[in-house]
């Protein structure tokens, strides 16, 4: 018989008061952020900013959602005047404001950060400074235990808010439209998104293409679907949104689709592209 058999059992209450690594309490997760970047106008990225983020808050999720662009059309859609607000992202990120003094909630169950014309001399004012990229994932920092899902809703361009918003995102989603799709402007911004990955966030996933104004009934539409995930290796985020008159109406009533148009085919598509997204973040 085996000598290890003899040794006889540690009584329980030995057992009991053995050492043992001590227990954490789990803390809960930080907020997963979104980039949500095309450097071309007119693609969706605002429109899926307010929709997503109504999504995730239809399911019980806290959300903060970043408004970068200085036309200011997110922070408008989500019925704040920009011309009324007084502080910022702008100044959030150059020092001049406290993330927390600039939160305002809006009706769709959303907190924002909104914009102003403001930031459109942003920067300029950035460029000069050490570590510029990395302004708004410090400044985002401040919040991240707040909330579960922070999105950013990118300027049409590729300059130093776009990679800020790159560089604070643990995710960055592209929406594109099948009739626009321009390959040349979808290897831009993967070029981009690597050297991002490269010199300034490691750790930054792209999630994928989002489909956006998507007409099911054209061919043209599904075939360059089907390219574009293959040809550059992406993710293409199901279902496609739907391109409908109801998008258009929305942001003048300072609510997303999914307040305006509950049960229309866009504010569905939403719905499930969030569901979708949720064991990814
Ligand atoms: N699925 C859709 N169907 C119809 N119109 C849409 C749809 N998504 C967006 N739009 C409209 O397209 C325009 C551009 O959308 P927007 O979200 O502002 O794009 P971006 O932020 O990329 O510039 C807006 O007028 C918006 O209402
Ligand atoms: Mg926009």
């Amino acid at each position: 018989m085996p000598a290890r058999s003899k040794v006889p059992d540690a009584p329980a209450a030995a057992k009991a008061t053995a050492p043992r690594p001590r227990a954490r309490k789990p803390k809960p997760p930080k907020a997963a952020i979104i980039a949500v970047a095309n450097q071309k106008g007119g693609v969706a990225k605002t429109t899926s900013v307010a929709s997503l983020g109504a999504a995730f808050a239809e399911l019980g999720k806290r959300v903060l959602l970043v408004d970068l662009d200085a036309q200011a059309c997110l922070t408008f859609s989500l019925g704040v005047d920009p011309d009324a607000v007084e502080e910022s992202i702008h100044h959030v990120l150059l020092g001049q404001a406290d993330l927390d003094d600039v939160i305002v909630t809006c009706a769709d169950g959303v907190d924002l950060v909104p914009s102003t014309i403001d930031l459109a001399g942003t920067e300029g004012a950035l460029l000069g400074r050490p570590a510029r990229e990395y302004v708004l994932q410090q400044v985002l920092a401040e919040v991240r235990d707040d909330y579960d899902v922070i999105l950013l809703d990118c300027s049409p361009s590729l300059g130093v808010l776009t990679l800020n918003a790159l560089t604070a995102a643990t995710g960055v989603l592209i929406p594109m439209p099948c009739e626009m799709l321009s390959h040349r402007g979808v290897g831009q911004l993967l070029d981009t998104i690597a050297d991002v990955k490269k010199f300034l966030n490691k750790r930054l996933i792209v999630l994928g293409v989002l489909p956006t104004l998507y007409d099911g009934r054209s061919s043209h539409a599904r075939a360059v679907l089907a390219d574009v995930g293959e040809r550059y290796g992406l993710d293409v985020l199901e279902p496609p949104i739907p391109k409908t008159v109801r998008f258009a109406e929305a942001p003048g009533v300072g609510r997303s689709i999914l307040a305006t148009a509950r049960t229309s085919k866009g504010a569905k598509a939403y719905r499930a592209v969030a569901q979708s997204l949720l064991p990814r973040l």
